[in-house]
């Protein structure tokens, strides 16, 4: 697994770079593949991911099929739906077709397990023929073209939060929990069958209140949720801006190990 650390002066620039990088990577998928298939998270990603790229002429957002890495429980248009944000800083600003857009579905924000497996049906629908269709997720794997996470103050990324029993989880590919520490606590989330199957994941992160955190994964190592991203044919990036990486021992604005 290659592994790649970016810094930024601010969040401006991390936007720009990652505008050329996502589109570069939706270009050669698209050449390859013709489409791009993409998980992004909540949290800051959206308004960093969307502000440099939703002005991006170049893509062919017609062959982008969008996931969420995690999502909230709650109803589409709800202030705290993952959806709602991406909706906000990047579909409404681009043409991806809207049923190329798979999000949790409102009948089920009350029934987090029963949402978790309809997500896993879409995300099965798009990877893999109906005729393939067996609930033995060892078998179907979604390789993602790109998944873009956060990182918690705590480590966590997705929905899989420090100690959580679903860090073990491998017999499903989406999984729902009740009990979040963040709120709201219910919510559906990628498991690590899927996120390390990816072809390529990346982190993007900024701010203070994530030094400590960049720093125990990168320089200690330590077995955070966010560490234990590993995609074993995949490559792994970290996009940070200079608060973020003040704490961390290699003190540069780009390696890869
Ligand atoms: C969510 C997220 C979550 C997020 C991190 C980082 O829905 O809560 O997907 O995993 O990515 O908490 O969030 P920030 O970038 O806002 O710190």
């Amino acid at each position: 697994m290659a592994k790649s650390l970016y810094v930024f002066d601010n969040n401006d620039e991390m936007s720009e770079a990652l505008n050329f990088w996502v589109a570069g990577l939706a270009q050669v998928a698209i050449a390859k593949s013709d489409r791009f298939t993409i998980a992004i998270s909540g949290g800051s990603l959206p308004s960093i991911l969307g502000a440099k790229l939703s002005t991006n002429a170049t893509i062919d957002w017609s062959k982008w099929h969008v996931f969420f890495a995690d999502e909230r429980c709650v109803p589409l248009c709800d202030p705290e739906s993952n959806y709602d944000l991406a909706r906000k800083h990047l579909f409404s600003k681009v043409s991806i077709p809207a049923s190329n857009i798979y999000s949790i579905r409102n009948a089920l924000v009350n029934d987090p397990e029963a949402a978790a497996k309809d997500y896993a049906q879409q995300l099965k629908s798009v990877f893999f023929d109906a005729s393939e269709g067996d609930d033995d997720c060892t078998k179907q794997v979604p390789v993602f073209d790109l998944i873009l996470l956060g990182v918690g103050p705590d480590g966590h990324t997705c929905s899989l939060f420090p100690s959580h029993k679903l860090l073990d989880e491998r017999s499903k590919i989406v999984a729902s929990l009740e009990d979040s520490p963040k709120p709201p606590p219910s919510r559906i989330t990628l498991t690590y069958t899927v996120l390390n199957a990816a072809s390529a994941i990346a982190f993007i992160a900024t701010g203070d209140s994530k030094s400590d955190v960049i720093h125990r994964i990168i320089d200690k190592g330590e077995n955070l949720p966010s560490g234990r991203v590993k995609p074993s044919n995949g490559e792994l990036y970290w996009f940070f801006d200079k608060a973020a990486v003040k704490m961390l021992s290699t003190k540069t604005d780009h390696f890869t190990l």
